[in-house]
């Protein structure tokens, strides 16, 4: 059981020295990633980040999965409310291990679905309620901060119909809250209306939650092996650990990236799995790598407006909307794909011939042949056209790979981080647009940035263009 990481295709050799690394540039920047995996260590170790000690909480893992058990069997769907780090967690687990919605077995008791409200649209909340029946349903509001807007105002309006069919008391039992202990109008609401609630460590960041409760306790509830998930993040967190290039590919990882985009000015990543089961993650990796390392600031306080963006694309479908811009574009990208090395069916086409050459080359082969040959295609034909590219191989693609996969990812942020000289675990650019909201929507205290708006607004209103 493995992640293999291949970034031969970094390399000088296959892509040129104008995009490509060369073992002695990568063997010289080595004591930078040691420092980075120090440094990240010993705040760890300080407490200051929590998330590579999530995997080892066996007690809340039990929690989680006794609670979800007693509660089983009175349920056909999960809805989780929350946003970003809030939902997108959820969102990588369950595309990941039982796919993306419309191809999951039909939903049941004994198969939950899982809702994600993690949007304002008001057509798409009322759709999802219409779908949804209140008295089969389980209710997950997720916020850490305990007042988000749009957590708060949809989990609002599904409290409210929760009470409406149910009454307050039934209604209560069907929500399990996910917020910080110690402060948050959420926490507030729990206890007052008695919820079940687990909560979110206070040094772990929403984009790095996924192994709290954040992800475990939706996850759960929709029957998915979070023992497995967290085993295999154990796993890879003893490697994230190792001052060993070849057995550390987060940290390998994270200095070849570090190194593809600073020196050979790859701004852009393209993360693209050749499974749609790791479509979720490959949402929730892009929310990872941009909120974490696109910054103003070092850690000095230097202005450096750094940050890489990432793309998500799916093998093979995106060959036939994006490679075309990816192989003869700007060469401003560096190309991430991700490999499932043992498919769970093989997809067999079948024997007979039709007489139609189309169709004839490709009797008794496989779908998974297939995509494992577009791929290596792909990459084949990025290279020849000089573009930088490596390979993440799953050996196979259970809820330990998945666990290992998504924790390797955010070794692999947080060494980019520490590697930039910035903190990867703040979000202050997003803080404008949410006082504003605050501002706007009339919540005490944020009168000052609905003034600041309406500044703004009066600038709209005499410019031109
Ligand atoms: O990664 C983060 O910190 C953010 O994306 C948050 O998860 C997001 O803003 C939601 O925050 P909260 O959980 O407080 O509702």
């Amino acid at each position: 059981m493995a992640i293999h990481f291949d970034p031969t295709n970094l390399s000088a050799a296959m892509v040129g020295a104008k995009h490509g690394l060369t073992p002695a540039e990568a063997a010289a920047a080595q004591p930078a990633a040691l420092a980075a995996l120090a440094g990240l260590h010993k705040r760890a170790d300080a407490g200051e980040y929590g998330f590579p000690h999530l995997p080892f909480q066996t007690a809340l893992i039990r929690e989680v999965k006794a609670y979800a058990k007693s509660v089983a069997g009175d349920y056909d769907t999960v809805c989780v409310v929350g946003i970003g780090g809030s939902a997108l967690g959820a969102w990588a687990l369950d595309c990941g291990l039982r796919g993306p919605h419309p191809v999951q077995a039909a939903f049941s008791t004994k198969n939950p679905r899982l809702v994600i409200l993690d949007n304002v649209d008001p057509v798409f909340i009322q759709s999802a309620l219409e779908s949804m029946n209140p008295a089969k349903t389980m209710v997950v509001p997720i916020a850490k901060s305990g007042s988000t807007a749009e957590t708060m105002s949809t989990f609002l309006i599904v409290h409210e119909w929760l009470k409406a069919k149910l009454g307050a008391k039934k209604a209560a039992a069907r929500i399990v809250a996910v917020t910080s202990q110690g402060h948050g109008d959420l926490k507030k609401f729990a206890t007052a209306n008695h919820l079940a609630t687990f909560h979110i460590p206070e040094n772990v960041g929403g984009r790095f939650s996924v192994l709290s409760a954040v992800g475990l306790v939706p996850a759960a509830l929709a029957g998915l092996d979070i023992a497995g998930v967290c085993k295999g993040a154990a796993a890879m967190t003893a490697l994230c650990w190792k001052e060993n290039f070849e057995d550390n590919i987060a940290l390998k990882s994270a200095l070849l990236h570090w190194l593809i985009w600073t020196r050979r000015g790859k701004t852009i990543q393209v993360a693209f799995p050749y499974a749609n089961r790791l479509w979720g993650a490959a949402f929730w990796f892009r929310q990872l790598w941009a909120e974490s390392l696109g910054k103003a600031k070092n850690r000095r306080g230097k202005l450096v407006h750094t940050g890489q963006t990432p793309i998500a694309a799916l093998g093979a479908t995106d060959q036939h909307s994006q490679v075309q811009l990816y192989r003869e574009g700007p060469n401003d990208k560096v190309y991430s794909f991700w490999a499932v090395g043992k498919w769970a069916a093989a997809g067999r086409i079948p024997t007979e011939k039709t007489g139609l050459e189309g169709f004839d080359y490709l009797a008794g082969q496989s779908l998974s042949k297939l995509i494992d040959v577009e791929r290596l295609a792909t990459a084949a034909a990025l290279t020849t056209a000089e573009r930088p590219n490596c390979t993440y191989t799953l050996d196979k693609l259970d809820a330990w790979h998945l666990g290992a996969l998504l924790q390797m990812l955010e070794f692999q942020t947080a060494f980019c981080g520490e590697l930039l000289g910035i903190d990867a675990f703040d979000q202050p650019g997003v803080e404008l647009g949410k006082v504003f909201t605050f501002g706007l929507m009339g919540r005490a205290g944020y009168e000052e940035y609905a003034a600041r708006y309406k500044a703004y607004d009066e600038q709209r209103a005499g410019a031109k263009l």
